[in-house]
């Protein structure tokens, strides 16, 4: 069972008799108690009151979003995009500094709608809130702000919530770390028809660039019986596509011990997925090329419910700089496995991610990642300039390198990205895809747009009726990163 709301998505989990776990069963008590007191408050106030949630950073941060949401909606607050509203929540990302100064340049701007409503609240949550510095920042310039906490105790947000409404103090809640994992919370898809399912929590890489392993604590894995149920609920919802979500999601498992019937590796997992009834197509995303197993390759090349594209994160191409990032592979580790994927796998799109500018790194290095792109010929790839993050190993580090040559290296690389991706993209013309149509197109209403199993985005002439349809569309031209096709049949 499942509650509707307006934009007829269903809230998972709105029902206390569908839920297992004692502590979501607490936080459903809590979301009653916020309903009374919102509902006390738009009595004051004559009118509904309004939240907006407003996130930065990855998958994992917007499938965080969609449970808090789910919760400010049961509680009786509207959705809106405009942060002048009575609750404004900032789900933070601190993978890069920049991430850092766009939320601090927004909750600056918000205090002002705060100066003109008496009743708004401003809270402020995710990645960011697990660094002291970040929080200590908040508490000493940030005096508006009503209420922090953390990634390991975003589960309470009801019960946090709630304690914010009735309090005139700043509530900070963070917890160093947790090995809880709270199952059926409330959760709203933004659309009907996908949605992600996180099948792991945390990091245990230590890449020495990434804040990730401190922000978001050790390895822990779902049981592969709570992930299949919350898949059966979701199709019974009438979704269709599934995104597995971990940081590294091919240690799936690592955590269990031997012995234990959970204990099956994610290719496995994902096989078990594609067997739900109603699912259509399984993606996953992000895998380590470290932990990039035979038997996967097995899996997705005997299993067309996979989707057909792996996202797999060079960061570079140079062996010695690997070892300083700390990826546990070598160039010739990498071109190996992506010669394999392109073997057995001959119709799966490789996407990656590159960082430029880590600590100690030469032209000659941004050479190696340079033919690495040529060699793998990837799909795409998302490039990005080096962001010292404190308390990180490469932190430390003292060869940084210096912002000039950081910007010539990027440009080079991004300018051989372009065109490996332009060159992989043109061999779709002509073909025909199975496309999830998502929406109407943002520009031409008379278009839809659909994804493409490869996860790309494909425009067609056809009506709001194919929205959440899986239907097979011709590519007819390529622009780049998208497409235009017709719809067949
Ligand atoms: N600086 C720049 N990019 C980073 N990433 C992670 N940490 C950093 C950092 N400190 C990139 C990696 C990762 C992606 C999600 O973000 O490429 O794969
Ligand atoms: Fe960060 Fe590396 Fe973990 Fe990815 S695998 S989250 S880059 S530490």
């Amino acid at each position: 069972m499942s509650s509707e709301n307006a934009n007829n998505i269903s809230i998972l989990n709105a029902n206390r008799q569908d839920v297992a776990d004692e502590e979501s069963v607490r936080q459903l008590e809590y979301i009653e108690k916020a309903k009374a007191q919102v509902s006390f408050m738009e009595k004051e106030l004559g009118r509904k009151l309004k939240a907006c949630v407003v996130t930065f950073g990855c998958q994992m941060n917007a499938r965080d979003s969609e449970k808090l949401l789910a919760t400010l909606k049961l509680v009786g607050y509207e959705e809106t995009e405009s942060e002048d509203a009575d609750f404004v929540i900032y789900n933070t990302c601190t993978v890069r500094d920049n991430a850092d100064q766009r939320v601090l340049g927004r909750l600056g701007q918000c205090s002002n709608f705060k100066k003109n409503n008496p009743y708004m609240k401003i809270a402020i949550c995710g990645c960011m809130m697990q660094e002291k510095s970040a929080v200590d920042k908040i508490k000493k310039s940030y005096r508006f702000v009503d209420l922090i906490f953390g990634t390991h105790n975003i589960y309470k947000f009801a019960e946090l919530l709630y304690q914010s409404l009735n309090s005139d103090k700043m509530i900070i809640d963070i917890w160093k770390e947790t090995d809880k994992i709270v199952e059926d919370l409330p959760v709203l898809r933004k659309y009907s028809f996908k949605s992600g399912v996180n099948i792991m929590f945390g990091c245990n890489n230590f890449c020495t660039y990434c804040i990730v392993p401190y922000v978001r604590g050790r390895e822990r894995s779902r049981s592969p019986k709570d992930i299949i149920r919350e898949c059966e609920k979701l199709a019974k919802d009438g979704v269709k596509e599934i995104m597995l979500l971990g940081q590294n999601v091919n240690s799936y498992g690592n955590d269990f011990e031997d012995g234990n019937p959970d204990k099956i590796s994610f290719a496995q997992l994902i096989d078990e997925v594609t067997k739900v009834e109603g699912i259509e197509r399984v993606r996953f995303m992000t895998p380590h090329p470290k932990d990039f197993s035979d038997e996967l390759i097995d899996v997705i090349a005997n299993n067309k419910k996979i989707a057909r594209h792996i996202h797999l994160p060079l960061q570079s191409g140079n062996t010695e700089i690997l070892r300083r990032m700390n990826r546990k592979y070598t160039k010739d580790d990498f071109l190996n496995l992506v010669n394999k994927i392109r073997t057995k796998l001959p119709d799966v799109a490789i996407t990656t991610d590159i960082i430029v500018g880590f600590p100690g790194e030469t032209k000659e290095d941004v050479d190696d990642t340079i033919d690495v792109v040529k060699k793998s010929a990837f799909d795409n790839a998302f490039t990005f300039i080096y962001s010292k993050r404190s308390g990180t190993p490469a932190a430390t580090f003292e060869d940084q390198v210096p912002e000039n040559v950081v910007k010539e290296n990027f440009d080079r690389l991004l300018k051989v990205v372009q065109e490996t991706a332009k060159e992989q993209s043109l061999k779709y013309e002509g073909q025909v895809q199975e496309v999830l149509v998502e929406s109407v197109n943002d520009h031409d209403d008379s278009l839809m747009t659909g994804r493409m199993s490869n996860n790309t985005l494909v425009h067609f002439p056809g009506g709001v009726d194919l929205i959440g349809e899986m239907v097979k569309v011709k590519i007819t031209e390529c622009h780049g990163f998208y497409f235009f096709g017709e719809k067949v049949e």
